[in-house]
This record gives structure tokens, C-alpha cells and sequence, in this order.
């Protein structure tokens, strides 16, 4: 069990912040990871469509064998964490948690923004979380066209900039000193954000927090793959091309991501 992969997903891409954080962090992990491109975005889709299609996605990967999942995708870990931890009796983990402790002991002034996509923003996770300390006020704000943008490989055009004036002035202008990417797509904005906010406001991204998480579970199950393992990475996606899928990766992460195949899930 201990040398089976660890099963990661997404809508797209955004979940490949998350899955370099995992192979950074557990070299010795294999990874499975699945980008759920027929139903790319998950955003603005109707909440029991999003937990349809994760739950299929999650499936599909444990029926290749995964000993952990990782939902890398904050649209689906607000949809759908607590059926996934009834469903599965392998450890489920996800990513609004770790970004919500990771803000708290960031801030030093209590004013926290909490960016994501129209799901995730709706579903009040990061808000309800974050205000169980009364110490902070939280500014919450949607930001439907950044994951087209990602998705789009466009990261730093005028248009990306504009875009995020629009959103995030609201933010600057309620005085956040720290801003939570709630999207696993929003590292790739990073630069754009960070120039919009100013170099005093500092962003909290879910993906190493993440990470530490993973560890923290597969040492206290006993989990971890051994010092000789030799790990494989696997990149799925369900969309019609995988081809797509690769150049976009390699255009927003390098060349690390070499084959992806193409899966079917039941949605
Ligand atoms: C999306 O598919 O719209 C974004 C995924 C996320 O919320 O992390």
C-alpha cells in the first residue's frame, strides 16, 4: 500500500501548483493526477454539478489504486469535502483548510481578502472559517475570468491586469494586508495580483500548506512510501485533447509534465 500513488484532481490545471508542492515536498510519492477538463470550470456551475463530477473523478482514482486523495480544487473541496470523507475510507485532504491557517497567522492588522471563484466565494467556506476568529474582518471578493485566463495560458496580458484591477481594488482599498488566492489557478497570477495589491499586502496560496498536510497524514497512518521507492508521476485528463492539456501545462509550469493520457469518468 505504502509505495501506491497519491491521487490528486482538479477542474484543469490550477491543481499542478498543488501537485509540485506534493513532489517537491515527498519526492519519494508517486502521483497520480487527474484534470477534469470536459467539465473545466468548475466556478460557475451549479454546486451538485461540481460534486458529481468530483465524486466521479475521485473514483476513478481510486479504482487505479490511490492511497490518499487530494482535492487541489476549491470549488470542489466547498462542494463536495464531507461527502468525499463519508464515501472513502482512504484519507481525503483538501485546500481551504490549510490556506485558512496559514492567512491567520499571517495578518497583523485582522483584515484578510479571500479571492475565488463565484462557487467557492458563494459557498461561504473561506468566510465561515476565517470569522470563527473574531479577531479578523474578512473582504471577500469573485473573480469569475481569472481561472479563463489561466486556463487560457494568458498570465500577464493588459487585459489579465485590467481584469484584476477591477476585482481586487475593492481589497486594496479596504485595507487587507493579506489576501488568500481561495483558487488553485491563482498562483499562476501571482505577479499580476501581487502588483495590483502592493509589495505590503502578502499572499497566502493553499499549495505548500497543502503539502505539509499530506505528510502530516501519510506519517500518522503510517503511509509513506519508502526511501527506495521509485516514483512515477501519471497526468490524466477527460477532455477531448490531451495534447491541449500538455502544451498549456508546459506553457504555465515548464516542461516537468511530459504525457498525458486521456480518462473517462461515469459524468
Ligand atoms: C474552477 O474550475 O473554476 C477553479 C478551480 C478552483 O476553484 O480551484
Amino acid at each position: 500500500m505504502n509505495e501506491a500513488p497519491i491521487g490528486i484532481f482538479d477542474s484543469g490545471v490550477g491543481g499542478l501548483t498543488v501537485a509540485r508542492a506534493i513532489s517537491a515536498q515527498l519526492p519519494r510519492e508517486s502521483l497520480v493526477y487527474i484534470g477534469d477538463t470536459a467539465h473545466s470550470p468548475y466556478g460557475p456551475k451549479p454546486i451538485a454539478d461540481v460534486r458529481r463530477y468530483s465524486l466521479e473523478i475521485l473514483d476513478t482514482l481510486l479504482d487505479q489504486g490511490v492511497k490518499m486523495l487530494v482535492i487541489a480544487c476549491n470549488t470542489a473541496s466547498a462542494a463536495m469535502l464531507r461527502d468525499a470523507r463519508e464515501r472513502y475510507d482512504v484519507p481525503v485532504i483538501e485546500v481551504i483548510g490549510p490556506a485558512v491557517r496559514t492567512a491567520m497567522s499571517t495578518t497583523r492588522n485582522g483584515r484578510v481578502g479571500v479571492i475565488g471563484t463565484t462557487g467557492t466565494i458563494g459557498s461561504r467556506a473561506y468566510q465561515d472559517m476565517l470569522e470563527v476568529n473574531e479577531r479578523l474582518t474578512v473582504f471577500a471578493q469573485a473573480c469569475p475570468r481569472f481561472v479563463e485566463f489561466v486556463e487560457a495560458g494568458v498570465t500577464g496580458s493588459p487585459e489579465v491586469l485590467a481584469v484584476a484591477e477591477e476585482y481586487l481594488s475593492p481589497l486594496r482599498h479596504a485595507g487587507v494586508d493579506t489576501l488568500v488566492l481561495g483558487c488553485t489557478h491563482y498562483p499562476f497570477l501571482e505577479g499580476v495580483i501581487s502588483y495590483v495589491m502592493g509589495p505590503d499586502v502578502s499572499l497566502v496560496s493553499s499549495d505548500n500548506e497543502t503539502a505539509k498536510d499530506v505528510y502530516r497524514q501519510l506519517v500518522s497512518r503510517d503511509l509513506l512510501a519508502g526511501a527506495d521507492a521509485s516514483p512515477q508521476h501519471v497526468y490524466e485528463a477527460t477532455g477531448a485533447s490531451a495534447d491541449e492539456f500538455v502544451n498549456l501545462a508546459h506553457r504555465l509550469m515548464g516542461r516537468e509534465i511530459r504525457n498525458v493520457q486521456l480518462v473517462q469518468t461515469g459524468a
